[in-house]
């Protein structure tokens, strides 16, 4: 299940961590309290307008399902869910939610919390007037279904008609957008995520109504690629966490195709694939709705087939092997296909099967196959020397593995003598983590920018407690083994044996200081709130010394009284700990 913090529902786990800066972090929690913080130089002008989106989107998010779950004009859509059967854990867990009829609710609504049409825009969530008299909302009078990214950003929408409606479609769906690529996202896998490592597999399905009936029916290894067809992108972030991928698909012959299409592109990437297909008339929906999960579960282990099988019976079915060059034209094919798997020793653990399948002799099939592995490395040496025009952008978070390697910088990390020191209270949050694992680092590095870590080791350390995080186990023993670089080794030994408490530093400025081992989510509060009061006096002292070198500069003296101004503003808040809510 999703664990979120006290209090807090599908949208209140703010993962800012990963790409928010500490300026960026500021300027969310002024733009709450209503204060605007002057616009920093241009280079973080982007990332602030990625925040901002990303703030939009979950406004709209937590919009949404209030209009569900609070409003009068939820009921019907609310009638609705549970008509179709899903509980009320289900609706919370998912975030679903409510578009509510007319132009505007959710332009008014975001308005009132500072919150602009052009962002809005930038979001996905309204459309300019075509006369160009301001916007209106893209989403309206429809079930919503929010589309996290697999750390749990909300990313974009997907909004269900009520009633069937010939005029409209069933699906209206978030454009594309600047956080939002389609061909990068699984819907449905945040909520996946630790079930499909613990299985090592993951279910592909079509629908989001297909995801939700299963992970309520307690088969949580499920996601849905969303109506697109399934992308390399799609199955790396699926290789993070699985080592298997299930397609299941309807009887009819385009849930087939659909399957079809993906095996290519998974094998290629290294994982196994399977296929099962559901009985005539059945969809994953209304199949575990009706079979509930062990007739599912039971149905699925009697009818998984693996690609070979199910490209065999595939063809079989179409009459591909009605002809005795049909016959030939398919084995060329399934060959073809095995020849994408990687590593040749899971290749070759299908050949004795695919043989038999194929009807072929064992040696003719090995040698059709080297062939085929030769052809396709070819062309692939000829596609890697044109010049490189369709460069991918990076993803949304490195992966485990190489998430060191990019955080130092170099193997190794560099040399401490260069780094500043962590603080005591960046230690105690530090030690916390390692101590106490999982809901800890939620804890803490729900509520905490990397920025507000102390750059070299203890950033380091974040990062890879935020990658562990993420694949669902915090190994503290990869810290202190030396396996994450000699400098996180260091920082590691010394957080976790430093033997005092930093009660002076504490005590000094008014922090009621709980003993660790007392209230150890207490003591995170406040080492956290420490944290930010030092980040937060240390942008005061450098507007303080900017003041005194503006001298006679007017417009920068003005700016630099606005932004103290906030910055004060901004201390307070920290000091009665709003960042909390966040
Ligand atoms: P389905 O029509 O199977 O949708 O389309 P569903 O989610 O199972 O919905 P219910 O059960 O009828 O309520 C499969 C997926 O294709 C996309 C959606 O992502 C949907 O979940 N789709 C479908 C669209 O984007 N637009 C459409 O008009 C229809
Ligand atoms: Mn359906």
């Amino acid at each position: 299940m999703l664990r979120v913090p006290r209090g807090g529902d599908v949208f209140t786990f703010v993962q800012r961590v990963e790409n928010l800066t500490f300026v960026e972090a500021a300027r969310l929690l002024a733009e709450r309290a209503g204060i605007t913080l002057p616009e920093d130089e241009g280079q973080h002008e982007e990332a602030s307008e990625t925040e901002a989106i990303y703030h939009a989107l979950r406004f709209a998010g937590r919009f949404y399902y209030r209009q569900l779950t609070r409003t009068e004009a939820g009921g019907p859509a609310l009638a609705y869910l549970r008509q179709r059967g899903f509980s009320a854990e289900t609706i919370k867990h998912f975030g679903l939610g409510y578009a509510p009829p007319g132009w505007d609710a959710l332009l008014t609504a975001a308005g009132a919390q500072h919150i602009a049409p052009e962002t809005l825009e930038k979001a996905g969530l309204v459309i300019p007037r075509k006369d160009g008299s301001g916007y209106y909302d893209r989403f309206r009078d429809r079930v919503i279904f929010p589309i996290f990214s697999h750390v749990g950003k909300v990313l974009g929408f997907g909004g269900r008609i009520l009633q069937t409606d010939a005029d409209q479609p069933k699906y209206i769906n978030s454009p594309e957008t600047k956080v939002y690529a389609k061909s990068r996202v699984l819907y449905g896998l945040y909520q996946a995520r630790q079930a499909i490592r613990q299985r090592e597999e993951v279910i592909l399905v079509e629908g989001y109504t297909d995801v939700l009936s299963l992970h309520q029916a307690g088969v949580e290894h499920v996601v849905a690629s969303s109506g697109t067809a399934l992308t390399v992108e799609q199955i790396k972030l699926i290789h993070r966490y699985a080592r298997r991928v299930l397609l299941l698909y309807d009887a009819d012959s385009a849930g087939a195709t659909a399957a079809l299409r993906g095996i290519d592109l998974v094998l290629a990437q290294g994982l196994a694939v399977y296929a099962v297909e559901l009985p005539a008339g059945e969809d994953p929906d209304s199949f575990v709705q009706a079979q509930g999960a062990e007739g599912f579960e039971a149905y699925v282990e009697q009818h998984r087939r693996n690609f070979v099988r199910f490209m065999m019976d595939q063809a079989r079915r179409a009459g591909e092997l009605d002809t005795p060059e049909g016959t030939a034209a398919v084995r060329h094919r399934i060959i073809g296909t095995l020849a994408r798997i990687p590593d040749p020793v899971f290749r070759d653990a299908y050949v004795q099967e695919a043989a038999e399948v194929l009807t072929m002799y064992e040696t003719d099939l090995r040698a059709a196959l080297d062939r085929q592995i030769r052809e396709q490395r070819h062309r692939q040496a000829r596609e890697e020397h044109r010049p490189a025009s369709r460069a991918t952008a990076p993803p949304e978070a490195p992966p485990p593995d190489d998430a060191g390697a990019r955080a130092s910088g170099a193997p190794g990390g560099r040399p401490a003598a260069t780094e500043p020191e962590p603080l005591p209270e960046e230690k105690i949050l530090l030690r916390l983590m390692l101590e106490r694992g999982l809901p800890m680092v939620e804890h803490i590095l729900g509520h905490m920018a990397l920025d507000e870590f102390t750059p070299g080791a203890a950033q380091e350390m974040v990062r890879h407690l935020l990658a562990m995080y993420e694949a669902g186990q915090i190994r503290t023993r990869d810290f202190t083994s030396g396996t994450l670089g000699e400098a996180v080794q260091r920082l590691a030994a010394e957080v976790l044996m430093d033997p005092h408490e930093p009660s002076q530093h504490w005590e000094k400025r008014n922090i009621p200081v709980p003993r660790l081992n007392e209230d150890p989510v207490e003591s995170a509060s406040s080492a956290m709130m420490l944290l930010k009061l030092d980040r937060v006096d240390a942008a005061i002292a450098d507007v303080r010394r900017r003041l005194l070198a503006a001298r006679d500069d007017e417009a920068a003296l003005r700016d630099l009284q606005r932004r103290m101004i906030d910055l004060q503003q901004l201390r307070k808040q920290i000091q009665q700990r709003a960042f909390l809510d966040w």
